[in-house]
């Protein structure tokens, strides 16, 4: 007997969300499920944002959100519309001193942490832009390397907090 097989479609409705990264307004369409960090890679073609667990323990994936270090694995894109964004492509693009100062102290080995360790440096250097090295470990303390280069991170963000202390006329961060 012939058994007919019925396939059965599901559709997943999207959703317009605006988002503004890097600077950028962007209009994007987007299924429910979807994560800031899926978005970014697959639709906005930003993949400096690493996944490495996809579960909120390790910090590659993390961009600054309205101010604010986030999981960008663990935020649903769709809750995301009208939040600003700023991603390591961003702080590169600003030519801001973390970057040289993450090159000159050899941070990375396989690199593939680093630019969560550079997000959440730059958010840690708008937010204190003179950290001690307690406060420097306490903001670092969710983003995790294997290749164990935690002490070069200490000197690299130390090193560009003295070098916007000496760029920003008012001693303050800059944007
Ligand atoms: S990939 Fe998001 S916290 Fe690990
Ligand atoms: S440099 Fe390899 S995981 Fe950090």
């Amino acid at each position: 007997m012939n058994m007919a097989i019925v396939e059965e479609k599901r559709t997943v409705s999207e959703q317009a969300i605006d988002l503004e990264v890097n600077g950028e307004a962007h209009r994007l369409s987007v299924q429910p499920q979807w994560t800031l960090l899926h978005v970014l890679q697959e639709k906005l073609g930003l993949t400096g944002t690493k996944e490495f667990c996809g579960e909120g323990a390790c910090g590659a994936c993390t961009v600054i959100m309205d101010g604010r270090p986030v999981l960008s694995c663990m935020m649903l894109a769709i809750e995301c519309s009208g939040k600003t964004i700023e991603t390591v492509e961003g702080i590169a693009k600003a030519n801001h001193p973390l970057i040289e100062a993450y090159i000159k102290h050899s941070c990375m080995q396989c690199g593939f942490c680093t630019p969560g360790f550079v997000v959440t440096a730059k958010a840690l250097l708008d937010r204190n832009p003179n950290p001690t090295v307690d406060e420097i470990k306490e903001a670092m303390v969710g983003n995790l390397c294997r290749c164990g280069t935690y002490p070069a991170h200490i000197k690299a963000i130390q090193e560009a907090a003295a070098v916007l202390k000496v760029t920003a006329p008012t001693g303050g961060a800059r944007p």
